[in-house]
């Protein structure tokens, strides 16, 4: 039998149904459970979407997942102290996958299970930073906003205007189609192992610079250009040498991915309060020239501006150091990579696909 190895990197295979999320790269449209992007990051809460994604409804109980987040926290804090080695480590999304291995998915409703994961995840990300950075973690307060909880056990400033960009972003990056991360945890619960493990092996996949690593570095450039002016020669010169502009294109997007326009609209809350600094104004300068120099120098496959890049401008303005950028990812990914384990355990069917061998056959 002959059979063809298809593109390495699975482009345009279907390898799920979901009713999670709906990615349409040609209109950059992005659609949780049938409500647009739009409709929700900054108009609804985390905890209100996560109920979306978990149950299937925007109007459950709103505050019953809120608690469930606020138990999620108060229960993985109590951990925190045993968790030293793993919250040392140097790098944050290391020390996340570390910590998170250290926990089991005890049993409980999916709101229950859901509130415990995400809000672990959302205690071990400020306390690695703190840990890091010799200061010693803050406990959550269970009967708050979650995104205002992130920022106090940051120490950062929580004030609702910081906030409410916070769970914006949250609420921006909270599922995406089948992205590598989401895959990774589909591929574990298929295997009928357990949520942790799938959420563990999804952090590992969020982690790499391709996926969700990117944001930190989208500062670095940034930084490394400093005026609109010098935008252009940076960029020729890092296309140049063969490196990547982060930030910039999409697998499945072919126009500028959706979530950037909700996260510009969240920085310019910020920038008419007087909180977003300057960054602004550079961030659309840069990408305006990436995008120009990326079209001449790749005519057939638009590499437009993707979540990452305003990810970068609007986690800075909030507060939270670049080293924070991929774990607060992680923090809303989670409640998306919970549906998945859901969605898949009611697939019931393990994930294992062929590889063409293209070794020597033996003698
Ligand atoms: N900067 C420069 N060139 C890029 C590029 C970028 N950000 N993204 C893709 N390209 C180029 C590739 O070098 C390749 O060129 P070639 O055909 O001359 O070899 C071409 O575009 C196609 O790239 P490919 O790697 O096949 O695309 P993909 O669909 O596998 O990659 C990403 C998608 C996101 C991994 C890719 O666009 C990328 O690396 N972006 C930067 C990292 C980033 O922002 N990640 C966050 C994603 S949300």
């Amino acid at each position: 039998m002959s059979i063809q190895a298809i593109d390495s990197g699975l482009a345009d295979l279907v390898v799920a149904e979901t009713k999670l999320s709906l990615v349409d790269g040609e209109r950059g449209r992005l659609v949780i459970r049938g409500h647009a992007l739009e409709e929700l990051s900054g108009r609804r809460r985390f905890a209100d979407v996560c109920g979306l994604l978990w149950t299937g409804a925007l109007d459950v109980d709103g505050a019953a997942i809120a608690r469930a987040l606020g138990r999620g926290r108060a229960q993985a804090f109590a951990r925190v102290r045993e968790l030293g080695t793993a919250l040392s480590m140097e790098n944050g999304m290391d020390a996340l996958r570390a910590s998170l291995a250290c926990f089991k998915e005890d049993r409980g409703s999916p709101l229950e299970v859901g509130g415990a994961l995400s809000g672990a995840v959302a205690v071990l990300a400020p306390a690695w930073w703190r840990t890091r950075a010799g200061l010693a973690p803050i406990a959550p307060d269970p009967e708050a906003d979650h995104a205002a909880d992130v920022l106090r056990m940051m120490g950062a400033n929580a004030d609702s205007d910081y906030a409410d960009a916070l769970d914006a972003y949250l609420v921006s990056v909270i599922d995406h189609g089948m992205n590598a991360s989401t895959f990774a945890a589909r591929v574990v619960t298929s295997t009928a192992s357990d949520a942790v493990s799938a959420l563990v092996a999804a952090v590992g996949a969020l982690k790499g610079p391709l996926h969700g690593g990117a944001p930190g570095p989208v500062l670095d450039m940034l930084d490394a250009i400093g005026a609109p002016e010098r935008a252009e020669a940076w960029i020729r010169a890092e296309l140049d040498g063969k490196r990547r502009i982060m930030g910039m294109g999409h697998r499945v997007y072919r126009v500028r991915d959706p979530r950037a326009a909700v996260l510009e609209r969240a920085i310019e809350r910020l920038e008419s309060k007087g909180k977003a600094g300057d960054r602004l104004r550079l961030a659309r300068a840069v990408e305006k020239s990436a995008d120009a120099v990326l079209r001449e120098r790749h005519p057939d496959r638009a590499l437009p501006a993707n979540v990452e890049f305003y990810t970068a401008v609007l986690l800075e303005a909030i507060g939270l150091p670049r080293e924070m950028f991929s774990p607060t990812f992680a923090m809303g990914r989670s409640a998306g990579w919970w549906a998945h384990v859901l969605e898949q355990r009611a697939v019931g069917r393990l994930i294992r696909p062929k590889a063409l061998y293209v070794g020597p056959l033996a003698a």
